[in-house]
């Protein structure tokens, strides 16, 4: 089944200009960060976003949780069109679609005892109070593994660990049992002793909890531990989508394939194909013609300066935005 649909999405940021520049120039100018990208989430999958910094993952998942408005594009959660969906039906929306921030110590107020902020959903929902809301606290206080939970019901954000922080934020997500949840990140700002430890709890709420996830990354060795299906980005545009396994087995892109490059492999010994990604990402306000990735890519030719490829699939359920895509391959 499927539980989201994102349909040829667009999200145009105006650049903001100085002065002098609005009066010598009446043109707007638009950062592209999400420019036209379609994809699915399947009910119970982990679905991962992969890509550098500025590709448009974050803004790509603010817009499905619509804290955001798209310029263009469909937004389908559960069959239901919610791309304009305001006011009540917005907020009880939101209920079921949660969020995981990349920085669980800016994401908790300072000022807010651990059991006050992850039972603060239950208030704006309506759904617990007073002893209720106590007990469901302590409840999910239990599952996220923050033990005993009167010892962290009471206590502040800073005499938490980065760890137990963010296994907090994962509680306020999951205590108004939500069905979707966008995970930006989660572990990228917690020490590198504890991120396995976050990743297995989220793998393991995930499957109790029947739970969705957009999981966001810039990193594909996470995505590997994490994910069912992955979607790698490059420039606001999604340049390959696939299972985890085709996506390491049988990548095709030459940006993925560069991606891929860069993670270690078990065995060293067996060859493959290895891309170094050359210069930087180019300016989303005027991204490159044709194929966005031309200007780095060491297989372009001409047309490919020209003519924008569209995500084709290669092999069943596996598809590629490359010209070269079936000829491509590191085995
Ligand atoms: N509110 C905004 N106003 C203007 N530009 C924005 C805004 N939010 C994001 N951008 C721009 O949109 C592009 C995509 O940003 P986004 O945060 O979605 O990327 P990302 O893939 O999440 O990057 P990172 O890995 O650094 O988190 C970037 O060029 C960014 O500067
Ligand atoms: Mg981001």
């Amino acid at each position: 089944m499927i539980q989201v649909q994102v349909k040829d999405l667009k999200k145009y940021f105006p650049v903001q200009k100085g002065l002098l520049e609005r009066i010598l120039s009446r043109k707007v100018d638009y950062v592209k960060a999400v420019d036209g990208v379609s994809f699915e989430i399947r009910k119970r999958e982990i679905f991962s976003l992969v890509g550098e910094s500025g590709c448009g993952k974050t803004t790509t998942g603010r817009l499905i949780l619509r804290l955001i408005d798209p310029t263009d594009g469909r937004l389908i959660f559960k069959g239901r069109d919610i791309t304009f969906l305001k006011g009540e039906e917005l907020r009880r929306l939101r209920k079921n679609m949660q969020i995981i921030f990349q920085d669980p110590y800016a994401s908790l107020n300072p000022r807010m005892r651990i059991g006050d902020a992850v039972g603060h959903p239950l208030e704006i929902h309506g759904i617990a109070e007073g002893g209720e809301k106590k007990s469901m606290v302590f409840e999910t206080l239990r599952k996220v593994g923050l033990e005993p939970p009167e010892k962290f019901y009471n206590a502040y954000p800073h005499e938490l660990s980065g760890g137990q922080r963010q296994r907090a934020a994962i509680a306020r997500a999951i205590i108004v049992n939500p069905e979707f949840i966008v995970a930006d990140e989660p572990i990228s700002m917690i020490d590198v002793s504890l991120r396995s430890k976050i990743l297995e709890l989220m793998k393991q709420l995930q499957s109790e909890l029947d739970l969705t996830y957009l999981f966001i990354t810039h990193d594909l060795a996470v995505s590997k531990y994490i994910s069912d299906r992955i979607g790698i980005m490059y420039l606001g545009e999604m340049v390959e989508l696939g299972l985890k396994k085709e996506i390491f087995s049988d990548p095709r892109h030459p940006y993925t394939i560069a991606l891929l490059s860069a993670v270690p492999i078990p065995n060293p010994r067996v060859k493959r194909k290895h891309i170094e990604l050359k210069g930087e990402v180019p300016s989303p306000i005027n991204p490159p013609s044709g194929c966005r990735f031309h200007t780095r890519c060491p297989f372009k030719e001409e047309t490919c300066e020209t003519e924008k490829p569209r995500l084709i699939e290669v092999t069943e359920n596996h598809y590629v935005a490359c010209h070269k895509a079936q000829t491509l391959s590191i085995n």
